[in-house]
């Protein structure tokens, strides 16, 4: 059975897109997110970037929300298709930057998974992730106060292709891209989780391992009615490129010493 989505609120409203509250027919919650003709330009292939990065995250051990390719009729009666991010159902879902300081410090203690969170790094450096840092698009819950938090990584519209505007100062290609501190900082609490080389290799050496093959096979199989053809080829050039580049970048990142964590204002 397909799950039907319906508007529950209109959330944002930005000039990259539009994000919905949206309730389902079998009760879940989720956040509904499409491209109007007017934000078109902006916004690029915004769902085939969220699609493909979760595929990809999925196939690489990293828990990401749940998408769905959705149909949802607007205030104004107008039906717009778009993709929809699943939300958890706990008692607490919280993002990583509402997190209290003293469980950030405690990750080990008060957080599932820490060995996979410290290789998120690594996968936001191979998709050119340029939204993470602020804490905003990492998800946490639990269900009592006395458990550790579970985790699940959310909005990937900025990475891969991205906005068009996203290669207008640097090229895909450039040295600046291989620079991982010029794009992407690490969010609030993350630079002490991820300062070992050992606590990254794992993720590196399963980028490494990706067949040519497999990669295109992930990447064709985003909606077709999401991606142009030369926007598919796009993604997959800088996925195959980057693959061979990724252990260079994170040395080079290890071995940087300015600040890599994102600072709150
Ligand atoms: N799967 C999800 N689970 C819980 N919250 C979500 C989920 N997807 C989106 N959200 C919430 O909606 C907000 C906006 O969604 P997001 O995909 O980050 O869009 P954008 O940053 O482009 O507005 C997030 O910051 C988060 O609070
Ligand atoms: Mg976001």
């Amino acid at each position: 059975m397909i799950e039907r989505w319906r508007l529950q609120e209109e959330m944002v409203q930005k000039r990259q897109g539009v994000v919905w509250k949206v309730g389902s027919n079998v009760g879940r919650s989720g956040y509904f997110k499409f491209a109007t003709k007017e934000q078109a330009y902006y916004s690029g292939p915004l769902i085939a970037n969220e699609w493909i990065a979760a595929k990809l995250a999925t196939r690489l051990g990293l828990p990401s929300a749940e998408l769905q390719l959705a149909t949802v009729v607007g205030p104004d009666g107008i039906a717009h298709t778009g993709v929809v991010s699943v939300s958890v159902q706990a008692n607490e879902v919280v993002l990583w930057r509402q997190l209290p300081e003293e469980i950030r410090l405690h990750a080990k203690r008060h957080i599932k998974h820490v060995d996979l969170l410290r290789m998120v790094v690594v996968f936001d450096a191979w998709i050119t992730n340029i939204d993470r840092a602020a804490g905003k698009n990492m998800i946490l819950y639990r269900n009592s106060p006395d458990e550790a938090y579970d985790w699940y990584l959310i909005d990937h519209g900025l990475t891969l292709h991205g906005s068009p505007h996203k290669w207008e100062r640097h090229k895909w290609d450039e040295p600046y891209w291989q620079k991982l501190w010029q794009f992407y900082h690490v969010s609030e609490g993350m630079a002490r989780l991820t300062r070992r080389s050992s606590y990254l290799e794992p993720m590196i050496a399963k980028i490494e391992a990706l067949g040519d093959e497999e990669l295109a096979h992930l990447v064709n199989d985003v909606p077709h009615i999401v991606c142009s053809e030369a926007e598919r080829a796009f993604i997959l050039r800088l996925l195959t490129e980057r693959k061979g580049q990724i252990r260079s970048i994170m040395r080079k990142w290890l071995a940087y010493k300015g600040e890599k964590e994102y600072k709150r204002k």
